[in-house]
């Protein structure tokens, strides 16, 4: 059993290091040294990585690099890639990796990666001869922010008539929106759910049932028109999905962590199975550098340690994910349940309280947008955040001068987080009164990760770095991330609560606020 971190020596040197430092500005590290951005910044194919508007000088790097020694970070990599049972709490492999490794097959019963990628192809080619205009694809969290980020991203090069759609609310509202319109022939539904048994995702599977059905369609329609991704095949079938048109999910894969599995069956139908595979082979890559890379060059360790940096030694309490590019919109949601459902808890390996803050907030929105939003707050409002800007070099679009526009917003918002603005340099620029409201703190911290194209493979890869950066920090944190016990207790609150409202039930043994909130509900309803 290993200490808790703030017992370690090189947390708690890092803690000293932070006092000493913490008086330094970005403007003074930059003019102290010419050469920072060459020592903070890493080129790794399609990427180039900036984290020199960090507060940190080398030895900052080295011990971060102690720490994760002292973690045995690589150890528990070398586990999690040999399909350990590294998933404490369910007992389980990690085995995301092992779906983007060529050839390689789980620890655990069942097809091979290589047999599922073959079931994916054939059923995508037999539907797609079956004359579909639209796929619907039903569920939620990891079975569909993974699968939609990368179908929106490359929706403009989608060559195989069909338009794709994605349901994850229990509120209705959102399935009536994608039906209508649809023509109940020409329409597939994918029922994507690991456990097949997620309330939101079988309701909404129903509503398409029954909108299947309504068109008087004879209840063999059914087979046509659904087909399942799960690790629950049996409940896929006995809900009347046809077996040939189940694939399995592992067990070992963590819905925020199953895009490379058989969920992504709508990029194969949207994109293409060369695209889907250019993904996993973007993914592998990545994978090779992380398990390979010495640490000084090893992008993914570094970028987590500069997390836990942040988050533990300068308070920045949120980490804003800001992608200057539409095609990547999806981004920071999908890296919100990434990363906060992955290490958003607060007890560690051996059942102990956590002593040191989990997973900070992470939260974002595409820019330019989100200057429109909540960069006032960024720029003049406190506490701090950590910002991560990600930019593409060659646009999806032709517009060249806009996509100038677009970076150079991107490179000064940066920028301006970095210097600030001080009160002479507003009044040498600008002699109108209330100077001191244009004041900018500065100091701010962010990395900025330009990719010089966005492909399916340089997304593969992308989205493989930020899986590495939650695992590391997962692993100095001492934590489980591959589970989510956080999200069962309101499951089980709702399913009673339902089963009350539904019974008109007595709500005398609920709290006063749930109760009167449930009797209102139903004096209006
Ligand atoms: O949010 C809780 C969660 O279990 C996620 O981890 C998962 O991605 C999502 O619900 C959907 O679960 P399933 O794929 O089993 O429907």
């Amino acid at each position: 059993m290993r200490r808790p971190l703030a017992e370690l020596a090189a947390y708690q040197a890092l803690r000293s290091h932070a006092q000493e430092i913490e008086k330094r500005t970005l403007r003074e590290w930059f003019a102290r040294d010419p050469k920072r951005f060459e020592t903070f910044s890493r080129e790794l194919g399609h990427f180039l990585f900036d984290f020199s508007r960090n507060r940190i000088c080398e030895r900052t790097v080295d011990q971060l690099l102690a720490l994760a020694s002292e973690c045995e970070v690589e150890s528990w990599r070398d586990k999690m890639f040999a399909g350990e049972r590294i998933n404490l709490t369910e007992d389980r492999a990690v085995q995301h990796t092992a779906l983007r490794a060529a050839g390689s097959a789980s620890t655990e019963p069942g097809m091979s990666q290589n047999q599922i990628l073959g079931r994916m192809e054939a059923l995508a080619g037999k539907i797609r001869e079956q004359g579909f205009s639209d796929v619907v694809h039903l569920g939620t969290g990891g079975s569909q922010l993974g699968p939609r980020l990368v179908c929106d991203a490359f929706s403009d090069e989608a060559r195989f008539g069909l338009d794709m759609h994605f349901v994850a609310n229990a509120d209705a509202t959102e399935i009536d929106r994608v039906l209508r319109g649809l023509d109940a022939n020409r329409t597939l539904f994918i029922i994507a759910s690991k456990g097949f048994a997620t309330p939101e995702t079988l309701a909404n599977a129903q509503v398409a049932k029954n909108w299947i059905l309504q068109g008087d369609r004879a209840e063999k329609s059914i087979a046509r028109h659904f087909v399942a991704v799960t690790s629950r095949p049996e409940r896929a079938t006995a809900w009347g999905v046809p077996e040939s048109q189940v694939l399995p999910v592992w067990d070992s894969v963590g819905g925020r962590f199953s895009v490379w599995s058989a969920a992504g069956l709508c990029i194969v139908l949207y994109l293409g199975m060369p695209a889907f595979r250019e993904l996993l082979r973007g993914a592998e890559e990545m994978d090779h550098h992380f398990r390979t890379a010495p640490a000084k060059q090893n992008v993914p360790l570094l970028l987590a340690l500069l997390d836990l940096w942040s988050r533990h030694f300068m308070s920045t309490v949120a980490k804003v994910i800001l992608p200057y590019d539409t095609r990547l919109r999806y981004l920071p949601g999908y890296l919100q349940q990434l990363g906060m459902e992955s290490n958003g808890k607060c007890v560690d390996r051996a059942g102990g309280a956590l002593d040191v803050p989990g997973s900070a907030i992470i939260f974002g929105e595409v820019g330019t947008n989100a200057q429109h939003g909540f960069f006032q707050y960024l720029h003049q409002g406190s506490p701090a955040l950590h910002c991560e800007f990600i930019g593409v070099v060659r646009a999806g679009h032709s517009h060249r001068e806009q996509h100038e526009l677009l970076l150079s917003n991107m490179l000064a918002q940066a920028r301006a987080l970095m210097c600030g603005q001080t009160l002479e340099e507003v009044q040498a620029r600008d002699r109108s009164p209330h100077a001191e409201h244009r004041v900018f703190p500065g100091n701010r911290t962010s990395h900025t990760i330009l990719i010089k194209e966005l492909t399916p493979h340089s997304l593969g890869q992308l989205l493989a770095l930020y899986e590495h950066r939650v695992f590391v920090e997962g692993i100095v944190l001492d934590i489980n991330s591959f589970d989510q016990p956080g999200v069962e207790l309101g499951k089980h609150l709702a399913a009673n609560l339902l089963e009350n409202l539904r019974a008109q039930g007595s709500v005398q043994d609920l709290d006063a606020a749930t109760g009167a909130l449930l009797e209102f509900y139903r004096r209006h309803a």
